[in-house]
């Protein structure tokens, strides 16, 4: 039998207990050996669950244990998940996290440790919870140059969106009502404005280029701006808003950002709704693929943990190669990036709208007194030079497509 420990009895530590519980059997056949939990680190006790017998509150415990060669880490955060994975994987055990933080932050370094141990330092959860998509990155999608990457990438905020639009309410009542629901969190900010999306996308990019993206780099703007009027203008042309992490290679330069952007009916991602996620891949021979599930949620991210546990069986002592070099690539700045852009501004300036933009697309008949308009594709530079001339500018949300 194999031994794990599992170093957090939060929402998805304990949903890694109850998959490995749950699933038993099924578990055992496909890795070939029983997979039971030795320990639980917690600081807190459990006197009502059955996993208090497994509970410790010393990490030595388990670095120390010689029976123990998996820990799967579902703390979050870096402090002190980074120091723990650090040692565990030095002191030769395998690891599956679920924690984007560490991994946007650490995971060159991690994969190069476990690569030098020939263990495993394995992730599929924290990108898109139970999606397969870190896998599919590393070992199926490994003919094509990837040109692309888009993906809905947040739950909370795709459910506010998706409420927003059903309901026509605005972003901070149906955020109240997400947060009574338990859906968004008492402090929403990572999630509202993109930093965890920002995370995720930064993942997703180092893997399909083999190379550090920084986090840090990555345009980012959350949908704290996005109004009920945003989205009936939206909604006039059959079109959505959604927030994406996007990264794109284009002539050897790679762009990403975090940010709303509007997309129409017949883009797949439109018909992502609620707590869903979707990551929509594009290579160069292979063109588009897209991956769709359940981003977030106890059982659904625990399974994605769970399968990482047992490709980490089935790969005892044979480290799965990633690349990921910790040579930084760099991001493009945001002012050369190319996109077309929604805009509103008040009737009054329509005319100088029509001189001053190219290929002007007009939504007329939304809000009294405004015009709404769509660009023809501009860098962000020029956007922002050319809307510094209107006095009666509202917003400005991309427009993908
Ligand atoms: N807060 C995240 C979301 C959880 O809403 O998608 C999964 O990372």
């Amino acid at each position: 039998m194999i031994k794990i420990a599992v170093l957090g009895y939060g929402t998805v530590g304990s949903g890694v207990v109850k998959v490995l519980n749950t699933n038993a059997n099924i578990i055992a056949k496909r890795a070939g050996q029983e997979v039971g939990v030795k320990y639980v680190l917690d600081l807190r006790d459990f006197p009502e669950d059955p996993v208090q017998s497994k509970i410790v509150h010393d990490f030595n415990v388990i670095l120390d244990d010689p029976e123990i060669s998996i820990v799967v880490e579902t703390m979050g955060g870096t402090k002190p998940a980074y120091e723990f994975v650090k040692k565990a994987l030095l002191s030769g055990k395998s690891v599956c996290t679920s924690n984007k933080e560490l991994v946007a932050a650490y995971g060159a370094e991690l994969v190069h440790i476990a690569k030098s141990k020939s263990v495993n330092f394995l992730f599929e959860a924290s990108v898109g919870g139970g999606i397969p998509v870190i896998r599919p990155l590393n070992q199926s999608l490994t003919a094509d140059r990837i040109e692309q990457i888009n993906g809905i990438l947040n739950g909370t905020t795709n459910y506010i969106l998706t409420k927003m639009a059903q309901d026509g309410s605005d972003f901070d009542s149906v955020l109240r009502e997400a947060q009574e629901l338990g859906y968004a969190e008492k402090d929403p900010t990572a999630d509202v404005e993109g930093y965890d999306a920002c995370r995720k996308i930064a993942i997703l990019t180092s893997l399909a280029y083999g190379q550090q993206v920084d986090y840090e780099d990555i345009y980012t703007e959350g949908i704290t701006k996005i109004t009920a009027e945003d989205i009936r203008y939206a909604k006039s042309i059959g079109a959505a808003i959604k927030i994406f992490g996007t990264s794109k290679k284009i002539g050897g330069k790679l762009y990403a950002m975090v940010a709303p952007q509007m997309i129409r009916s017949d883009n797949p991602l439109y018909a992502v709704n609620d707590v869903f996620n979707a990551i929509c891949v594009t290579g160069n021979m292979l063109g588009d693929v897209m991956f769709y599930g359940k981003g977030a949620g106890k059982e659904a991210t625990a399974s994605a943990v769970v399968s990482d546990v047992v490709d980490a069986v089935k790969h005892m002592n044979i480290n799965v190669m990633t690349i990921w070099e910790d040579e930084k690539m760099p991001v493009a700045p945001m002012d050369e990036m190319k996109n077309r852009f929604f805009v509103r501004i008040s009737e009054s300036e329509r005319g100088k709208a029509e001189t001053e933009f190219e290929e002007i697309e007009a939504l007329d008949g939304v809000v009294d007194g405004e015009f709404g308009f769509i660009t023809g594709i501009m860098t962000e530079r020029e956007f922002n030079d050319t809307i510094a001339g209107f006095d009666s500018f509202v917003t400005r949300i991309r427009v993908g497509f």
